[in-house]
């Protein structure tokens, strides 16, 4: 089945070849062609240009037209970060943090990742897998195409191994294109509340082995923080990961910059995410490496923490992701119209480096810089269509505003 879309108003983020990432003055721009047509074959781009050299339909019986009447025309956000599997929402913390509470306070009583994981492991398969498709289901909606989900509420073997099925099956159930990260180490367990080097060997001993076997993840994570793991442990598990082949991508620097960045690089990780709070070194251990930057500005809207400075990144050469960081603790959002508009509101990023922030540089962050992230011949066909709209910078500009009208996911229209 071949589809095609007409009357574009602009086709954004066009490529004639794969790039591996945007980084420095290029996020300053992207490709697009004003008055455009994509044609899609069997799920995949397979041509797209200027209406005036479209060649027209040749096989009616085998086309499906749609008439984007003007809108235009991206492709799917990739969102590199999110907490999409949990079991209950914490409004409670949310009105104790608006009562003068920190994260860290409401932590220490017992709130937090671990309210999170109590909750998870009394829920069943089941229930997390529906609740997740439906999110899920509403992120397609606002232009989600590719998504990344973390295990890291479950903090046992059995309910890590639990999460980490939850994404199996909705990455087989669903045409969005997902990746599985095992986030054992995100928070200490009760349980080892004075044994970190116990829970640090059930994470790396058993749980990460476990997981290898059964191809659950793939990658690794660990929350780098003061009152949460070490750089020492961040060494640990991401050395153990490495010798069973399984990369990683880290938490750091989102309240302490504390050496997680360069620990991280050094040990390959694809991306390090969150870095509200950056030291001069952090920037050195970054440049000429092929880690990627990530930064979750509706984490710090939502805690009121600070931004991350992006552009002294983009000034120093480095490339910048934006992703959500969905979650029900510190980012109860995973949408990344939002997620753009942040970043040129709070991050002073231009419209053309979010839109480069939010296609090409998360799909790095993923691994599948190859498959998405930009309208490419041969990349799947992951597109959004807008409602007709000025300019593309209309789009971060208009916040809290759903300017989307069709998304196509794999070709299909959904
Ligand atoms: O990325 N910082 C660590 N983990 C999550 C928050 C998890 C939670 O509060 O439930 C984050 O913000
Ligand atoms: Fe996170």
């Amino acid at each position: 089945m071949k589809i095609v879309i007409k009357n574009i108003a602009e086709l954004i983020q066009t490529e004639e070849f794969p790039r591996k990432w945007v980084a420095g003055k290029d996020m300053s721009h992207i490709n697009t062609i004003k008055d455009a047509f994509v044609e899609v074959e069997n799920g995949i781009i397979t041509l797209f240009g200027s209406m005036k050299d479209w060649a027209g339909i040749e096989d009616w019986n085998n086309t499906e037209i749609i008439d984007a009447e003007g809108g235009m025309v991206f492709p799917t956000y990739c969102d590199s970060h999110t907490h999409l599997v949990f079991a209950a929402s914490r409004e409670g913390e949310f009105v104790d943090r608006i009562n003068g509470l920190s994260y860290a306070e409401i932590a220490e009583k017992g709130g937090g990742i671990l309210n999170s994981a109590e909750k998870l492991q009394n829920a069943s398969e089941d229930e997390l897998y529906e609740e997740a498709l439906v999110r899920l289901n509403e992120l397609v909606k606002m232009g989600t195409g590719a998504i990344e989900i973390k295990s890291g509420y479950g903090l046992t073997l059995d309910s890590e191994i639990k999460m980490l099925r939850v994404i199996k099956r909705l990455k087989e159930n669903t045409e969005v294109t997902i990746k599985a990260t095992f986030l054992g180490a995100h928070a200490l367990p009760k349980e080892f509340k004075d044994n970190k080097e116990g829970y640090m060997d059930l994470v790396i001993n058993e749980m990460l082995p476990k997981i290898a076997v059964e191809k659950l993840a793939d990658y690794v994570d660990i929350f780098c923080e003061k009152g949460y793991f070490t750089v020492d442990d961040t060494q640990r598990l991401l050395k153990a990961a490495n010798e069973l082949g399984i990369p990683s991508k880290t938490h750091v620097n989102q309240f302490n910059a504390i050496g997680g960045i360069k620990a991280s690089v050094d040990l390959g990780a694809l991306s390090v995410d969150h870095l509200e709070e950056m030291a001069d070194e952090d920037y050195h251990a970054l440049k000429g490496s092929n880690c990627m930057p990530t930064i979750l500005p509706s984490c710090s809207f939502f805690l009121g923490i600070p931004y991350s400075p992006a552009v002294k990144m983009i000034d120093k050469g480095l490339p910048v992701a934006l992703a959500s960081d969905y979650n029900p603790g510190s980012t109860p959002s995973g949408n990344m119209n939002f997620v753009a508009s942040l970043g040129c509101i709070q991050l002073k990023m231009t419209p053309e480096q979010v839109i480069n922030a939010t296609t090409i540089n998360t799909a790095y962050a993923m691994g599948i810089e190859k498959e998405l992230g930009s309208i490419c011949i041969g990349k799947k066909a992951n597109l959004f269509i807008t409602k007709p709209i000025s300019s593309y910078a209309y789009l971060p500009y208009s916040f809290g505003e759903n300017l989307i009208s069709k998304v196509i996911i794999s070709g299909k229209l959904q």
